[in-house]
C-alpha cells in the first residue's frame, strides 16, 4: 500500500509548564529566591503504579523504576510552604506533503499520523473498521466531498462527514459548539480517532479549537485546501475562533496530531486566494529567505497562473517553482515555530505583517481577505524600514514591485495612521511592553525593533500614502 512519499518533517518540541505553582519557570532568580527559603528538590519515581516522591534532581543512578522528567521543588517560609510543579510537556506532530491524498490506495489521511510501526501492523491487520469524523468546508465539500466519502468507503471506515459553512463571519465559538455536538452523537474514542478537518485556515482553525476542547484535548488532523492554509495554518499549533470582534480572540496552542498536504486541492481554489496565501509565502522570504523572495519576484506570476499546480506535469520537484516554494515555505515557518510553539518567546519574525492587520481586517470584514490585510501591513513596514534606512530605496521598490506582481493590495484607505497608533499601542499593552517590530533589513533578512519613534512611523506613513495610494507605484 502506499504511504506519503514524502514525510517533509518530524517535530518535536518541549515545554516547560508550570501546573501547580506561583513561579512560571525556574529562572535564575527565581531558584535564588526558593534557595534562600527553605526548598527541597523532589524527583518522581514510579515503582509498581505508583508514583513516588524521592528527593534529589538527579536520582536516576540506582533507583529501579520509571523516572519522569517532572520535579516538584517544596519550598517553605514564615507564611506557609509553596509546590512549584515544572513538567515538560512534548508535543510531537508531522506534517507530510503527500501526493493523491484521497487515492484509496493511500493510507496516508487514515494511518499516516501513527508513527509506531507495530500499532500501524495491527491496525493494517486487523479487521475491525476504523472510524472517522471528518469536517469540511461546505465549498470543498462540494468540489471534492464525493472523492472524500468514495475513500471512505473504498476503505470500509465509520465515517460522519459534516459539511459547515467555515467562512470568516462563521469562526465563531458557536460553529466550534455545532461540531462539538456532532462529534458527540456520533461517538469517537478519544485517543485512537483522530478527528480530521479538511478546508481552508478557517475551518482548520475551528476544528482544531473544537477538538482541543473535545475530553480535554482529542487529537485532530490538518487537510489544508487553500495555499494560505497549505504553508500556514496547518503549519503550526494554533487553533482559534474570533470573538467580540477580534480576530482569533478564543483559542489553544494544541498542534494538530498530523497535517497532510496534497497541492491539488488549490487548483479549485479562486486566483485571488491565491495571491491571498503567496501574502504569507511572501513574509517568510522577506525575513528568512532571499532565494524564496528572488523565486516569487521572477515565478509569481507563474505560479498565479499555474494555481501551483506545475509540479504534476514537470515531475521534476527540485525545478518546479511549486514545489520549491512551498517547501520553503514551511521549512522556514517550522524553523521559527518548533522552539517556540506556545509563543512564550515574544520576539517573532512571524508576527511580520500581523501587527496592523488583525485591526484592519476586522474593522472592513468581509472586504480584505486575511493575507490582503497582512500584505498591506507589510506594505506599510516596508516604508517603515526604509524611512529608518534598514532598506533601500531601490530594495523597496523591488519588494513593492513584488507584491504588485503577486497581485496583492498594497496600500488601503481604512488604515488610517490613528488604526496605526492604536495597533502599535495594543501590541505594546500585550507584548510585554516592547513593541517588537520585526523588520526586514535587506531581501530575505530582518530584525525585531522596539526603538522607532512616532516621528518616523509617521514620515513613512505619509509617504507610503503618496506613493501607493493609487494602488500602484508612482
Ligand atoms: N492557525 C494558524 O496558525 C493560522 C495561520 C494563518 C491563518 N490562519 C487563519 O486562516 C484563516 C484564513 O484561511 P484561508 O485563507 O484558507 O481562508 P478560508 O478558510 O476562508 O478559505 C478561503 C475560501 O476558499 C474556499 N476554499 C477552500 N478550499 C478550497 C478549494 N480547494 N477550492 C475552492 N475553494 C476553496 C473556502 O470555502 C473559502 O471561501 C484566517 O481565519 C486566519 O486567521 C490561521
Ligand atoms: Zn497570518
Amino acid at each position: 500500500m502506499e504511504r506519503a512519499e514524502e514525510p517533509l518533517t518530524v517535530y518535536t518540541s518541549e515545554i516547560r509548564q508550570p501546573a501547580v505553582t506561583c513561579h512560571p519557570s525556574l529562572e535564575n532568580s527565581t531558584m535564588e529566591n526558593l534557595n534562600r527559603q527553605k526548598e527541597t528538590v523532589f524527583s518522581l519515581v514510579q515503582v509498581k503504579g505508583t508514583w513516588k516522591r524521592k528527593v534529589g534532581q538527579n536520582v536516576k543512578q540506582g533507583i529501579k523504576g520509571r523516572v519522569s522528567a517532572a520535579k516538584i521543588y517544596e519550598s517553605t517560609s514564615s507564611s506557609g510552604t509553596t509546590w512549584t510543579v515544572v513538567t515538560p510537556i512534548t508535543f510531537t506532530y508531522t506534517v507530510t506533503q503527500t501526493k493523491n491524498l484521497l487515492d484509496p490506495s493511500n493510507d496516508t489521511l487514515l494511518l499516516g499520523h501513527i508513527r509506531d510501526t507495530q500499532q500501524l501492523e495491527a491496525i493494517r491487520s486487523s479487521t475491525r473498521p476504523l472510524k472517522r469524523f471528518i469536517v469540511m468546508d461546505e465549498v470543498v465539500y462540494n468540489l471534492y466531498g464525493s472523492q472524500v466519502t468514495d475513500y471512505l468507503e473504498a476503505r470500509h471506515v465509520l465515517y460522519r462527514v459534516l459539511p459547515l459553512p467555515t467562512t470568516e463571519e462563521n469562526k465563531s465559538m458557536e460553529m466550534a459548539l455545532k461540531i462539538l455536538e456532532e462529534v458527540h452523537q456520533f461517538g469517537i474514542d478519544r485517543r485512537t480517532e483522530p478527528i480530521i478537518a479538511i478546508g481552508g485556515g478557517v475551518c482548520l482553525d475551528i476544528v482544531g479549537l473544537a477538538a482541543s476542547l473535545y475530553r480535554r484535548r482529542t487529537p485532530y488532523i490538518r487537510v489544508p485546501t487553500t495555499l494560505l492554509s497549505y504553508i500556514d495554518a496547518s503549519v503550526g499549533a494554533k487553533t482559534g475562533v474570533n470573538f467580540a470582534n477580534c480576530k482569533n480572540k478564543l483559542g489553544t496552542y494544541i498542534a494538530p496530531v498530523a497535517a497532510f498536504l496534497d497541492r491539488s486541492f488549490i487548483q479549485t481554489i479562486p486566483r485571488r486566494h491565491i495571491s491571498n496565501g503567496l501574502a504569507e509565502m511572501l513574509k517568510m522570504a522577506l525575513m528568512k529567505h532571499r532565494g524564496l523572495f528572488e523565486l516569487l519576484e521572477t515565478q509569481g506570476q507563474f505560479l498565479l497562473d499555474s494555481k501551483f499546480q506545475s509540479g504534476m506535469v514537470l515531475e521534476d520537484d527540485r525545478i518546479d517553482p511549486a514545489s520549491v516554494s512551498t517547501r520553503v515555505a514551511i521549512e522556514t515557518m517550522l524553523e521559527e515555530l518548533a522552539p517556540n510553539l506556545w509563543e512564550d518567546d515574544l520576539d517573532r519574525l512571524v508576527d511580520f505583517g500581523h501587527l496592523i492587520s488583525p485591526e484592519l481586517e476586522m474593522k472592513v470584514l468581509p472586504a480584505l481577505l486575511h493575507g490582503e490585510a497582512v500584505n498591506i501591513d507589510m506594505a506599510y513596514m516596508v516604508y517603515v524600514a526604509c524611512e529608518m534606512g534598514l532598506l533601500t530605496e531601490q530594495e523597496k521598490f523591488r519588494i513593492v514591485c513584488c507584491m504588485l506582481g503577486l497581485e496583492l493590495p498594497v496600500w488601503h484607505q481604512d488604515c488610517t495612521f490613528a488604526l496605526v497608533q492604536k495597533s502599535l499601542c495594543d501590541r505594546l499593552q500585550h507584548s510585554g511592553g516592547l513593541v517588537r517590530m520585526p523588520l526586514p533589513t535587506g531581501l530575505g533578512r530582518a530584525e525585531i525593533f522596539n526603538d522607532t519613534d512616532e516621528g518616523t512611523l509617521f514620515r513613512a506613513y505619509e509617504k507610503w500614502c503618496d506613493e501607493l495610494s493609487t494602488g500602484s507605484l508612482r
